[in-house]
């Protein structure tokens, strides 16, 4: 057994070493509705207890702790709501389990586990050696620690391979990030079969619900819950892309009736654009396994020595206060610690797309910016149809020059004249695609990702382009730099509009060309930053033909994201509710656009159409060409009251009164960072019996602080007061005055003095 050591960065004095090191950082936060139930000042720290060998990770309202067993595997020992500092961590000791019949490996819940030694539970790495060996024992080696981040090296009993375990917990809300790196020190070639970035082991339970999401394109973000038994759930993507028919998060909270504010609820999320997996198992003893990283599918990496491959962040997190406070923390980190810093609230933009779709041309473009400009929109983006030979869907991506006919004098004159009116410009690419009917195909026709003398699948009549290639990539990253460089540009809308078929990579030699998964991604990644440092003022939409590439990882080079091309309000509404699960509403686009809504033909009234894009981050998506006087009054009107609050809605802390799922009701409510306002909208679909629409009973809001009431268009009941204490809003509730169908009310709670 390998004895454990102190690292050099943390353990210069000996005394320090053996009483175990304790890296300790104050995290400072406001006491806000985010801190529910949350030890507000606590200290973030790791500990490392050296006689006990445990690892104590705590931030916000979590403790995380792991230990070294006397067969030196690594222990998930607790993972939940944060402990006294005096609670004692007891050692780690192998799980016997309760038969011979079971082989200890199994019955211990491990951290990260190679596939050997009698493995039969899902291992996070499996390699194969070039002698044929396939056994791999990992034990624990080291341990560094810096700051809020814990290195713990493994390796396996007899071969030289290592594999460093990372974690890092986020103070602000106790998330913890965790990742592997395979590194081959042998003098040999082998091949990484299969890799996970982590396993979380959550307690035995009999009551667990399992929560995820799932959709398809224009009807992305369904919230599913079910039961856990024992056995295994998969959610995966196997397209080459995190995908819409599951994202990469869970969050399994125990007990039967699940609520949104006052349960346990363990939660994760992949940081990973590409192919992905993640298995959640119920052993029969009703422990859990979350193990998740690198789908196994098609997959292959090869390792020559010295080299090494990194596993994708799995992000893990606890929330005493139910699935809303998970959801609360997730939001929070993205915001805070996820997407590029500092992040600025999202402006109210306009989107040429729904109302030229590939018609666009200089003065049409500018005949909209002025429409746009005069409701008080922020920054005008012109969509799909500027570039190349694009009349449509059938030609044009891949090349990226400035189309002649629509933009004779190219696109400088039209920039100029957005900037005149007061907005930023914007423009759509979809950077990673290529039509055959381009010049680009022609001329590299080996640049798109096919099985040579195999057919090549089209979608959308387009191939993707093969990023892992070195010329792929220079290519991308220097026409998005010129672009960038030669045009006032603030905002790219990057489109991602089809999934992988024929993943091959034939100019790559035999044995790596399935590192297409990985290697791909990462040079998207690459080009995506290198942007970003170059371009620091540009902003960057994700877009996938909807929300198909969403996650943690894409997320570190985006400001916003497209949830759906699914703009009818009505369906929006679940559609923005399942999203919120994951991810922030300061994240996500919604534009108001044409009535009947192209998608299900439905009628709706422009205030309903407002209302329901003001959930997240307000953009306009209509033909304002076909706009009367009226619409335009409201629409200024509606614009100037989501600026009003719109940094409530988009950085505040999310409460979902009603679920939009199954209800003729919906209602969230947005409460500041600093509590001075709640922000509430409720919809209704369609009354009947002539039901009153629900109480609405707020909630985070300080029980004690006065708050007054404003109401738009009196969508409150006669006789509502309009000064009550938080209590009294919490307990008495609102009662919204809505009768009939497809209506909403917006209502705003302002908290007087501090
Ligand atoms: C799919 C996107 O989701 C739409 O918003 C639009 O940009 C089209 N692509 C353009 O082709």
């Amino acid at each position: 057994m390998t004895e454990a050591r102190c690292n050099r960065k943390t353990d210069g004095r000996d005394f320090w070493c053996r009483l175990g090191v304790v890296i300790t950082v104050f995290v400072l936060y406001l006491a806000g509705p985010y801190t529910a139930g949350a030890q507000s000042n606590a200290a973030a720290s790791i500990r490392y207890d050296n006689t006990a060998r445990t690892f104590r990770l705590e931030a916000a309202d979590v403790s995380y702790v792991l230990g070294v067993n006397r067969e030196g595997q690594l222990q998930s020992l607790y993972w939940g709501k944060r402990l006294q500092p005096s609670d004692p961590i007891s050692p780690a000791r192998p799980d016997n389990g309760s038969s011979s019949f079971d082989l200890p490996v199994n019955a211990t819940p491990q951290e990260f586990v190679g596939w050997g030694g009698g493995l039969v539970v899902l291992p996070d790495v499996k390699i194969t050696f070039p002698d044929g060996n396939r056994d791999l024992v990992l034990k624990y080696v080291s341990y560094s620690i810096q700051g809020l981040s814990l290195t713990i090296t493994m390796k396996d009993i007899s071969r030289d391979l290592t594999v460093a375990l990372q974690y890092q917990i986020d103070g602000q809300t106790g998330i913890v990030a965790r990742s592997a790196r395979i590194e081959n020190h042998t003098a040999a070639p082998l091949t990484v079969e299969q890799t996970f970035a982590a396993t979380w082991n959550l307690p035995a339970n009999r009551d667990y619900q399992l929560r995820y999401l799932t959709g398809r394109w224009a009807g992305e973000w369904n919230l599913q819950q079910e039961p856990l038994h024992p056995g295994k759930v998969v959610l995966e993507s196997r397209r080459g892309s995190t995908g819409d028919e599951v994202n990469p998060w869970f969050a399994i909270e125990r007990g039967e009736e699940p609520d949104q504010d006052t349960s346990d609820v363990w939660f994760g999320a992949l940081g990973w654009s590409g192919s992905w997996q993640i298995n959640i198992e119920q052993d029969w003893q009703n422990r859990v396994r979350v193990t998740g990283g690198y789908t196994p599918f098609d997959f292959a990496y090869r390792l020559a020595p010295g080299e090494s491959l990194e596993t994708p962040k799995f992000y893990g997190g606890f929330s005493a206060s139910g699935v809303g406070g998970a959801s609360r923390l997730l939001h929070r980190f993205e915001l805070d610690t996820v997407i590029p810093q500092p992040h600025r609230l999202r402006p109210v933009l306009y989107n040429s797309w729904e109302a030229t779709g590939f018609d666009v041309s200089e003065a049409g473009q500018e005949a909209l910016a002025e429409k746009a400009a005069s409701l008080g929109v922020e920054r005008f983006v012109t969509d799909d149809g500027w570039f190349g030979e694009r009349k449509d869907d059938h030609a044009g991506l891949g090349d990226w020059y400035v189309n002649p006919q629509k933009f004779p004098r190219g696109l400088k004159p039209l920039i100029d004249r957005v900037h005149a009116l007061g907005m930023d410009f914007g423009l759509w690419v979809e950077p990673e695609m290529v039509n055959p009917d381009s010049d680009l195909y022609r001329k590299h026709p080996d640049w798109v990702l096919n099985f040579s003398g195999r057919p090549r699948t089209e979608g959308r009549h387009q191939l993707v382009l093969n990023l892992a290639r070195p010329d792929v990539r220079a290519y991308v990253y220097g026409f998005l730099d010129k672009l960038l460089s030669e045009n006032d540009i603030a905002f790219l809308k990057w489109d991602y509009n089809r999934n992988w078929s024929e993943p091959g990579w034939p100019a790559a030699p035999l044995d790596e060309q399935k590192e297409v998964y990985v290697k791909y991604v990462q040079n998207l990644y690459s080009i995506l930053a290198e942007l970003r440092q170059n371009h620091p003022h540009v902003e960057i939409e994700s877009c996938s033909g909807g929300g198909a590439r969403v996650d943690l990882g894409i997320l570190r080079y985006m400001d916003e994201v497209w949830p759906s091309d699914n703009t009818d309000p009505f369906d929006r509404l679940t559609i923005q509710n399942g999203f919120t699960y994951a991810y922030s509403p300061g994240l996500m686009m919604a534009w108001v656009t044409d009535s009947p809504n192209w998608m299900n033909n439905r009628s709706t009234s422009l205030e309903y159409r407002f209302l329901s894009s003001m959930q997240g981050s307000l953009g306009i998506g209509a033909n304002l060409n076909k706009w009367t006087a009226e619409d335009f009054a409201i629409g200024k009107k509606m614009v100037a009251q989501y600026k009003a609050v719109r940094e409530t809605v988009q950085e505040g802390a999310l409460y979902r009164l009603i679920s939009p799922a199954g209800s003729e009701y919906a209602a969230t409510e947005s409460v500041a960072r600093d509590g001075h306002e709640a922000v509430v909208f409720a919809y209704l679909h369609s009354s009947q019996e002539g039901k009153p629409f629900p109480m609405l009973y707020l909630k985070g809001l300080d029980p004690k602080a006065i708050y007054s009431l404003h109401v738009e268009d009196g969508k409150v009941a006669d006789g509502t007061v309009e000064r009550a204490s938080g209590d009294y809003w919490m307990q008495q509730g609102v009662e919204v005055s809505l009768r009939g169908d497809f209506l909403a009310a917006f209502f705003v709670l302002e908290r007087e003095g501090k």
